[in-house]
């Protein structure tokens, strides 16, 4: 009994100093998964997460998670990176918007998703040739009117996920308050302060809503009953740290980053609860189920990969490395789930939340994941290995 405690407390020393890196895929095969995502890649919040997975694997100086991140640069040419495919998302959105839209795209109903396609927007204003065109900041602007006056709240100030009835989806956080804050830091000034605190506000109400002693956090709560999902959805609980890193991410690079620093510390911790709670539900071949905590469900490569690629994120953020093996078996699984034609295997249906993705079907979302991890891993190892 002894021995075997002081081996795991020996084991938890070695791996908080010692982190390894795990081999990640190699660059044909991530052109594959990236071809499959943009074949496949249709509805609002598909699209806008593509945009950033895009932007963090090929244009990496262009994210968030870059000190270069503000203000971005004045013209493409300037950018490190290709950022074609990324550009194409945002110019092909704000060409083909309806004049009459708010939102940038139609959202199915949803309040978030079309927001999750705006920092994409954002960057195109920026780095736009012709700058008589304000198609791009007018597109985003509107974005951002709607999500902030028009759309229904709870009385405490929760931005509905639904435009229909007042009802929250953990997935929101990835959509809305990553645009939020990314807006407000380029902005300045009063807006920037204002904008930071609304999508850290965010983060913290859906906490409130959605999370329990578990630490995970419910999928769906308030509004109609039939459509309200308490369980643990593994892919609601990534959108929610996936999105709340971003946040911290944009709120760190930003320069009001010294007047935010207990906001950044509330993010960093609530991003640790959600995967300290997650990855004590693993499996022993690296997956995650797709209801984190009820092992009669299937298991969920696309909810694995996401959580994966948050866990490199926080560990390179606060060189606390606890979770990194979680991570790393994560990593050889879904290495092992990407098939020779680059497509994830094994996914949740993102439309159903409750079934596999049917055969010969493939879930968008998914191969995002993949490439958002890919460039989380990528970090993390230069990060060990002080090239970051
Ligand atoms: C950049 O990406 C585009 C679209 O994916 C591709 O067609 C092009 O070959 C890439 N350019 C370079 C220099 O790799
Ligand atoms: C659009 O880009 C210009 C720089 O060309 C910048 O001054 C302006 O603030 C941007 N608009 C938005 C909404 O970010
Ligand atoms: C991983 O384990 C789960 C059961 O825990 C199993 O259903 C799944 O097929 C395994 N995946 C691979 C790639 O072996
Ligand atoms: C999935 O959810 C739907 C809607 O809540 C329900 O009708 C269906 O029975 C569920 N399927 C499974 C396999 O749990």
């Amino acid at each position: 009994m002894f021995v075997s405690t002081l081996c795991l407390l020996l084991a938890a020393c070695f791996a908080s100093s010692l982190p390894v890196a795990q081999v990640n895929f190699d660059d044909a095969t991530i052109a594959k998964v990236e071809a499959d995502m943009l074949q496949i890649a249709t509805h609002s919040w598909e699209l806008g997460t593509a945009a950033e997975a895009l932007t963090e694997l090929l244009a990496p100086s262009l994210s968030v998670f870059r000190s270069t991140a503000f203000p971005p640069p004045s013209s493409l040419s300037l950018a490190v990176g290709n950022t074609t495919a990324m550009m194409n998302i945002a110019v092909t959105t704000v060409r083909t918007k309806p004049a009459d839209s708010l939102t940038l795209i139609n959202g199915d109903g949803a309040v978030g998703d079309p927001a999750s396609l705006g920092v994409a927007v954002l960057l195109a204003n920026w780095t736009r040739s012709d700058l008589a065109d304000q198609s791009f900041a007018q597109a985003a602007r509107s974005e951002l009117v709607y999500l902030t006056q028009i759309a229904p709240r709870t009385s405490d100030g929760a931005i509905s996920h639904r435009a229909s009835q007042v009802q929250l989806w953990a997935d929101f956080v990835y959509m809305a308050p990553p645009f939020i804050a990314y807006f407000g830091a380029l902005a300045g000034g009063g807006t920037e302060s204002t904008l930071l605190q609304l999508a850290y506000d965010q983060c913290r109400l859906y906490r409130n809503y959605l999370s329990d002693d578990s630490g995970l956090w419910k999928h769906i709560v308030l509004g109609d009953e039939a459509s309200q999902d308490f369980r643990h959805w593994g892919t609601g609980n990534a959108w929610a740290a996936a999105g709340m890193m971003r946040v911290l991410q944009t709120i760190l690079h930003s320069d009001e980053a010294p007047q935010f620093e207990s906001q950044q510390a509330d993010l960093t911790a609530w991003i640790k609860e959600i995967l300290t709670a997650t990855w004590q539900h693993q499996q022993p071949n690296g997956t995650l189920m797709n209801v984190i905590d009820d092992p009669t469900t299937f298991p969920d490569s696309s909810s694995t990969a996401l959580l994966a690629a948050v866990t490199y994120r926080l560990a390179v953020l606060t060189s606390d490395y606890t979770l990194i093996p979680a991570a790393n078996n994560a990593l050889s699984l879904i290495r092992q789930n990407v098939n020779s034609d680059g497509w994830l295997l094994d996914t949740v249906n993102p439309e159903t939340f409750n079934t596999s993705s049917p055969p010969g079907t493939f879930s968008p979302e998914g191969q995002a994941f993949v490439l958002l991890l890919q460039a989380a891993s990528n970090d993390f190892a230069a990060s060990v290995s002080g090239t970051l």
